[in-house]
Order: C-alpha cells, then structure tokens, then sequence
C-alpha cells in the first residue's frame, strides 16, 4: 500500500523541496499550507500529478485539521509550517507560540484520533545552538542557550513530539536544520540572508552587517543547500531515529564572507553597512553533523558555491 505523507508548510521554501522528493519516490503526499509566507508557485509543477494534493489550510484551526486526518488518513506526518524568524518571535511571542506551539498540538491532537507510523519534526540547530567556544561544534546532546521565543518553541516541539510518540506509537525523527539556502528561498528574515544578498548584490542595492566588536565580520553560521536537506527528509521518513539529528555542513562561515562569497559568484559587488548586533542573534552557530552521518546515513553533498551556483543558474543570470 502507497504511504500517505501530509506535508505542513508544503508550500514554502524547503516544504515544497520535500513534497518533490516524496512524490518522485511514489508517496501520496497532501500538502497544507495556509500561504502565509509559501507560494503556489513553489508547487505549481506538482499540481498535475495524480500523488499530490494541495489544500489551503491552518494548522492553529482545530477543525480544519481534523477534517483533513479524517479524509485522507496520513500515515506520516512531516511538519514543516512554522513561523520562522526569530526576530518575529521577540516582537510577537504570542503569535509564535500559536502558530510553533500550538499548531504542533493541533497536529498531534489529529493523530490520538488517527494514528500515524512516522512524524518529522522540523526543528532549529541555529536557533538552539549552544555557546561555542574555539573550534567546537554544537552537538545534539548540548544544552541550548534559548535566547528567542522561536528557539523555546521549537525545543518546547521536540520535547511535545517525544511524549505523544511514547504514548500514541509512532516513531519520529527531529531534524534541527542549520541555516538552508538555496532555489525558492524569499528574503523575509534573517534566515533569508542569502536571498537577501543575492537580490541586493544583483539590484545593486547596499547591504547590512551586523557585527559584534569581537566579530567584525559578522555572526557566524552553518549553511546547508535545500536539496541535501531535502533528502535528509526522505532518509528521517524510512529511517526514524527517535531522537535529535542536526542537518548542516559542519563548516562555519561569518556573514561577510558569505556576502564576498555571493559577490565573487554573482560576479558583482555592492555597498555594505555596517551596524551592531541584533537581539536574539545567536552569536556563533556551526552544527556537528557526527550523528547524522552515522544514523541517518546522510552528509551534505553540494559546497556552498556550487549551491550558489545552482542558485544563480535558476535565477537565469547565466553562467
Ligand atoms: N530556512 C532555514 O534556514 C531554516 C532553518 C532552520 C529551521 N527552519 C524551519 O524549516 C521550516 C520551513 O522553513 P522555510 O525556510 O521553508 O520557510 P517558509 O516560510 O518558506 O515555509 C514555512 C511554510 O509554512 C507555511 N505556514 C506558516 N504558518 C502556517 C500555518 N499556520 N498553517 C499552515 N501553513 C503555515 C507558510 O505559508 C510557508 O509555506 C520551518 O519550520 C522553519 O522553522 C528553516
């Protein structure tokens, strides 16, 4: 029998990533997603398939959800719908905690009454990094710093999502994403800092920095291309772990040398101001990717530049 996946949140960047892969291995996959942020666009091409449904939906609406279990009966859930800035969260914490909190409730409400085999958790390495000192890594096993709503949202996630699969049997795997670029990402947000210096350095238009006195250039981060993260997706559906597992590239790379990595791509260069640093920000951020090297059988594939590249030869600017 064909599984049956509802994918939340397929319609934005990474979500309709995943809903490819899930339909190119043969599932029925229900996409729900309320286009808050995610467009149409991103699953147009799917539309004619015969395994893909779209649904414009809530996850926060109780009765839509139950509605849409009962009808198409999924036997995975793979959660991607989320509010996803952290700026967002400090301004509105109410509104992360409805739409993180809970439109996961409402979901795992769902499955009591329908049981499901397998659930995947999107969760937040970058958001939920420790405090990294020298060249460590943040492993799955550290403890968070939790300096945002959004990073107590998703850790509060994937405290919920252990409980319900111990009491409701299903098996589930976290996946804590370190900053995904790549084709469909919208700059709305700080985890939008590639498209965001792509679209300024194409539009030569200035650019911000925010640095610490310490780091001049800039927070570091961990960058991971969607297509990898795509199909760590479709390794966390056959292969559930039960636990935490991070999803990035294990190298960390400052702001600034992304925006002169993205210049020198784009063949272009443009302004950049330089301002302090944001609240909220986690500092530095790089993820051991140990664990899901050994239990998920999954690594990234595509560098940073040739990611870019990908990204610049579907924004048709040539190569
Ligand atoms: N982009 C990153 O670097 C990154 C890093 C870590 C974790 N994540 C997580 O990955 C997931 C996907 O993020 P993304 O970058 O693709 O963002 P995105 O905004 O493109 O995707 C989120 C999707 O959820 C939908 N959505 C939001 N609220 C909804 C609701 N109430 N009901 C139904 N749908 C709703 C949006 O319309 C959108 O399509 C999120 O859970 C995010 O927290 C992303």
């Amino acid at each position: 029998m064909k599984k049956r996946v509802l994918v939340t949140g397929g319609a934005g960047f990474i979500g309709s990533h995943v809903c490819d892969t899930y339909v190119a291995d043969g599932y029925e996959v229900l996409c729900v997603d309320n286009l808050s942020s995610g467009k149409r666009a991103n699953i147009a091409h799917l539309l004619d398939s015969a395994h893909f449904q779209f649904v414009e939906a809530d996850i926060t609406h109780p009765e839509a959800m139950a509605t849409l279990f009962a009808s198409f009966q999924p036997t995975i859930v793979n959660h991607h719908a989320a509010q996803k800035s952290v700026v967002t969260s400090l301004e509105d914490p109410l509104y992360d905690l409805d739409i993180n909190g809970k439109g996961l409730l409402v979901l795992l409400a769902c499955i009591q009454k329908h049981p499901i085999d397998t659930f995947v958790y999107v969760s937040s390495g970058g958001a939920l990094s420790k405090v990294i000192e020298g060249d460590e890594t943040s492993r799955e096993e550290d403890t968070p710093q939790l300096i945002s709503p959004y990073a107590i949202t998703k850790y509060a996630g994937e405290q919920y999502l252990a409980i319900y699969a111990e009491a409701y049997g299903f098996v589930y795997t976290v996946l804590r994403y370190a900053n995904v670029f790549g084709p469909r990402q919208i700059p709305d947000g700080e985890c939008g800092v590639v498209p965001i210096f792509v679209n300024n350095i194409v539009a030569n238009q200035t650019s911000v920095l925010m640095t610490y006195p310490d780091m001049p250039r800039g927070c570091t981060r961990d960058y991971v291309y969607v297509g990898d993260v795509a199909e760590a997706n479709r390794l966390a559906t056959i292969r559930p772990l039960n636990t935490v597992v991070n999803i990035g590239s294990g190298e960390e790379i400052a702001i600034l040398d992304i925006y002169e990595t993205i210049a020198a791509i784009f063949e272009k260069d443009s302004n950049i101001r330089i301002e302090g640093p944001r609240a909220g920000d986690v500092k530095r951020s790089v993820l051991s990717n140990a664990r899901a090297k050994a239990r998920l059988g999954w690594q990234p594939q595509i560098s940073l530049e040739v990611g870019l590249l990908a990204l610049k030869k579907e924004m048709k600017l040539g190569l």
